[in-house]
């Protein structure tokens, strides 16, 4: 039978032993991580939170406490009274933090027994990660977990610290919200007390920080719960934490600085690192022009170079047909890549195709000039002025796409990033921050045939660019800003609109009558009337710092219960069928063959 506590307390962690503490009594609590038996003698690795020690099991301790001992097993639960020393010469592990001492047990308990794990819990196993989430406690107790998660409070405390210090005040606003038509899909929370309707669970607080700045609160942040029912990523969640920030009476760039500033205070408090400011801001036509994408990863060159005026003359018709019809012929320089064989450059034409490109044509450059089946549709001058253009050197592999610029900028600019990983171009251990600004403040949507925001709606036009909301509406900015952390998007943010004109013309663009735009946001207009401050601000995606900070792939490891990329909680079998009373209360009929309710 396992025991209790019955009074004994933990005097220290596991991992906070040291030698100058030899010859100390101490009481440790925690997890058995691995025991090997030694002539006689048993060592248990014992694991905590914060780290391991070994601690010695010897007859010594007497015939019925040393038998017991012989019955511990991997992840039994640990009382342990000992004594520090430090380890005999030779046995010392440099490996471990606590590798100078361990801990002559005089007494334990075992508090809990425990099945053999379904998976070892090391940080070098590998798992598959359906085991791992459905086990998630145990995946949890793996020390890289752990890591993780305390990075991820030390983080939320020293962004509460900053801000707190700033004047900001955490306010928290309902997750039973109104379903708004705009973004991603809302997930829906039936309404048992009104028949047949639904409140929404938030995308973003966006409104309702509106309405605190409205409401004169000034500055305002939360770590806000979001909801998004959209294909899942390995960087996307249906429900994930945002740093939600709204301030008054401020302009783009003092909400830059400051936020600048919070990343310099977080990596400080955090890793200890020191980030350098001011962010390179880039615009998002530079972007896309220079790097392809709008969250350009900077760790690497390889810029996407334009090569009409190089190539308009050839006899290529290929490119001749595109630059006719107003498309782009561009190129990147994958440099050292002129070994590629066939195959390869095969695949890599392949991948473009996902990206809509209809093909890629290359120049392999050597000692004895250039390679490629297209030489002869070019001059020896053309081929020359390409290769300058593109700074290549024998040895390097030039890849061209010609198309309409959007497929040009996304089939180019993903394959560089492909590139470079293949290539190892990235420096792991370089944060690149970057801001990109400017974006269009509206996008046209080829489905529905209608403009739609390409921040959110309340996003405010640059000044200047205002006159042509109606003449010229693709073509107005936005005074919206993205962060960008080694080519991922972590926070996104914009001044706001508030005029109500402003936003009233805003809802029109996107297609709305007056009547809908006051049925869907009539709240936010009508505070409109009441006296708004000029106001700003941003969210970041505390998911996706914190797994860039802890330097994992994927969002779910930041993440103490995630849901799988189809949404599915493995641990507790979520979503699941609800009883048909349950249902009829909330006045709802199921129509899935697969629900319990529709077999009655
Ligand atoms: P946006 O939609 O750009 O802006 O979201 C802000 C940041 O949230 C993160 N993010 C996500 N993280 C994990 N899983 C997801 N599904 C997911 N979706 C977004 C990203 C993103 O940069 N209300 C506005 C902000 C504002 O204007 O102040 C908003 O929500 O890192
Ligand atoms: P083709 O004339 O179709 O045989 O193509 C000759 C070369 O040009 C091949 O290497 C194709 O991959 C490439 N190519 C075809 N279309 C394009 C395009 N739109 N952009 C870049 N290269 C292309």
């Amino acid at each position: 039978m396992s025991e209790t506590l019955q009074g004994l307390k933990r005097t220290h962690n596991c991992a906070q032993l040291q030698g100058s503490d030899a010859g100390k009594k101490v009481t440790l609590m925690g997890w058995v991580n691995r025991r090997r038996d030694h002539g006689g003698v048993i060592f248990v690795d014992l694991r905590d939170r914060e780290g391991m020690v070994q601690v010695v099991f010897s007859p010594e301790m007497g015939e019925g406490l040393f038998e017991k001992a012989e019955t511990v097993r991997n992840e039994f639960v640990l009382a342990i009274v000992g004594t520090v020393r430090i380890r005999p010469e030779g046995t010392i592990n440099p490996n471990m933090e606590t590798g100078e001492i361990e801990v002559d047990v005089n007494e334990f308990r075992i508090l809990s027994f425990a099945k053999t794990p379904p998976f070892y819990l090391t940080d070098d196993v590998e798992v598959d990660e359906m085991v791992r989430l459905k086990y998630r406690y145990l995946d949890l107790r793996r020390p890289i977990m752990q890591k993780g998660l305390i990075l991820r409070h030390k983080t939320v405390k020293a962004i509460r610290d900053y801000l707190s210090d700033r004047g900001f005040l955490e306010i928290e606003t309902p997750m039973l919200i109104k379903s708004t038509p705009e973004g991603a899909r809302d997930f829906l929370v039936p309404s048992r007390l009104h028949e047949g309707e639904f409140y929404s669970l938030p995308q973003s607080p966006q409104l309702f920080k509106q309405l605190l700045m409205v409401s004169g609160m000034d500055k305002y942040f939360q770590m806000a719960r979001c909801f998004r029912d959209e294909d899942l990523r390995a960087d996307r969640q249906p429900e994930f934490t945002q740093l939600d920030v709204e301030m008054s009476f401020v302009e783009r760039d003092d909400i830059l600085t400051m936020m600048e500033e919070m990343i310099v205070s977080i990596f400080r408090a955090t890793l200890n690192q020191e980030i350098k400011t001011p962010f390179l801001r880039l615009s998002y036509a530079e972007a896309l022009a220079r790097y392809g994408v709008d969250k350009p990863d900077l760790r690497f060159g390889m810029e996407l170079v334009d090569i009409e005026d190089e190539v308009k003359d050839s006899s290529f018709k290929v490119f001749n047909q595109v630059l006719e019809n107003g498309g782009q012929v561009k190129a990147i320089n994958a440099k050292k890549c002129a070994n590629y064989s066939r195959k390869d450059i095969d695949d890599l034409t392949k991948y473009v195709s996902i990206y809509g490109a209809k093909g890629l044509a290359y120049f392999i450059i050597t000692d004895e000039g250039v390679k490629s089946p297209i030489t002869k549709f070019f001059s020896e001058e053309q081929i020359v002025a390409v290769v300058k253009k593109l700074q290549g050197q024998p040895g390097d592999l030039l890849l061209f796409v010609a198309d309409s610029p959007a497929v040009v900028a996304a089939s180019l600019g993903h394959l560089r990033l492909e590139l470079g990983k293949r290539e190892n171009l990235i420096d792991q251990d370089e944060l690149n921050f970057l801001w990109v600004v400017d974006f269009p403040l509206l996008e046209w949507d080829d489905e529905d045939k209608r403009w739609t925001a390409m921040h959110h709606p309340f996003t405010s036009p640059v000044e200047e660019d205002i006159a042509q909301m109606e003449t010229n509406p693709g073509k107005v900015r936005a005074v919206a800003y993205d962060m960008i952390l080694n080519g991922v998007e972590i926070g996104g943010g914009s001044i706001r609109i508030h005029r109500r004109w402003l936003q009233e013309m805003m809802f029109k663009n996107l297609g709305f009558s007056l009547e809908e735009a006051q049925e869907k946001f009539g709240y936010l207009l009508d505070a409109f009337e009441y006296g708004v401050p000029p106001h700003g601000g941003i969210a970041f995606g505390i998911d996706r710092l914190l797994m860039l900070m802890a330097k994992r792939n994927t969002i779910r490891d930041v993440i103490a219960f995630p849901k799988t990329q189809s949404a599915m909680d493995l641990m507790c079998q979520a979503p699941s069928s609800v009883s048909p009373k349950q249902l009829e209360e909330l006045h709802i009929k199921c129509k899935a063959p697969k629900h319990k309710s529709s077999q009655n």
